[in-house]
């Protein structure tokens, strides 16, 4: 992985003068435009990719008024990086439940959390503690019964379908145990297919040249430039999950959520996903949620969050 750090070591340089298509995250931190139109309401697509070119969210249409002002009550922060006065995300009492026909299953009991902007925290817990459904809700997958959800200081599980399909694209990079990958497609043009989303279709062809150099650029960090025309079953797990790594980066994501990264795949291959994330982190800034259920890979970020039956566990 000697390349992966080379180059990481070099985009991080990068960071500090350059914001070209050459730095692999070339916004500074996005301000938030709440001047922004108000856009339409349809349906989500939960089937889109989850990413898009690099915006601010810009687009709180059931905002309360003076919510970005609001003061937060602090989630519990063990051992890490120095909480800012203004996390990242902030999640406040949030509460979900399923139905099973009558029989109410409750899944996340008045949740607490918070991400400060660099940090990286581990979301460990045992099976069926909640994980993967707090970190759907934080990612505006799924929505809470109760509970607030702030990004960037303003209030976004209140948002319209179309607008959190929005948020996502621009500000959340997503990761999952299973990769999905598009199977019909190369480990390039999956790479590419937020941006083919998101740009559309003339966009995309324009700036074709300038995407396809950063989608390289981000298989090289994650050390699969040797299998740009691959198709996902010509590709290991772990070069699958490198090829989902990579396209969860390809919008300049503002926060990585990524639910068991390594969860389906060896030692070996696991430790080195693990080695990109933490390199992401530490060298490109980049603010990581994981969910694991494995101690020895929860302890390899900042600080960790234990969830047990749906609450967070105080240490
Ligand atoms: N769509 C659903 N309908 C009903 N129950 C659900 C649904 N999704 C999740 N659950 C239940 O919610 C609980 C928490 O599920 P979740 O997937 O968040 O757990 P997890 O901590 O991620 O577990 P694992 O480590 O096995 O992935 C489980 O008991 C699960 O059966
Ligand atoms: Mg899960």
């Amino acid at each position: 992985m000697n390349s992966f750090f080379d180059l990481a070591s070099k985009q991080h340089r990068g960071r500090q003068d350059a914001s070209g298509p050459h730095a692999v995250f070339s916004h500074p931190a996005a301000p938030v435009d709440p001047g922004e139109a108000a856009g339409g309401d349809e349906p989500a697509d939960m089937s889109r990719p989850t990413n898009g070119s690099p915006d601010s969210i810009a687009d709180v249409d059931a905002e309360p008024a003076g919510a970005a002002d609001r003061q937060h009550r602090a989630a519990p922060q063990p051992a890490g990086k120095p909480a800012s006065a203004c996390p990242l995300m902030a999640a406040h009492g949030l509460s979900k439940s399923y139905w099973k026909g009558n029989h109410e299953v409750p899944v996340l009991q008045e949740v607490d959390f918070e991400v400060q902007e660099d940090e990286f925290v581990s979301i460990i817990g045992q099976s069926g503690s909640g994980k993967s459904t707090l970190l759907h809700v934080l990612g505006t997958l799924d929505a809470p019964d109760a509970g607030e959800i702030h990004f960037d200081g303003q209030r976004i599980d209140v948002l319209s379908s179309s607008r959190r399909d929005k948020l996502r694209n621009q500000q959340f990079g997503m990761v999952f145990q299973f990769y999905h990958l598009l199977p019909e497609i190369t480990t390039l043009e999956n790479v590419l297919m937020p941006l083919m989303i998101a740009e559309g279709a003339l966009s995309y062809w324009r700036r074709k040249r300038e995407f396809t150099e950063r989608a390289r650029q981000l298989l090289e960090l994650v050390g699969m430039s040797h299998r740009l025309d691959h198709k996902p079953r010509e590709l290991s797990g772990g070069e699958m999950q490198r090829a989902a790594i990579a396209r969860s980066l390809i919008a300049e994501p503002r926060l990585l959520l990524a639910d068991e990264p390594t969860g389906n795949l060896d030692r070996q291959n696991g430790e080195e996903v693990m080695e990109i994330l933490r390199t992401l982190n530490a060298e490109q800034n980049l603010t990581i949620v994981m969910v694991t259920h494995d101690a020895g890979i929860a302890v390899q970020a900042d600080r960790t969050v234990r969830l047990f039956e749906g609450r967070v566990q105080l240490a």
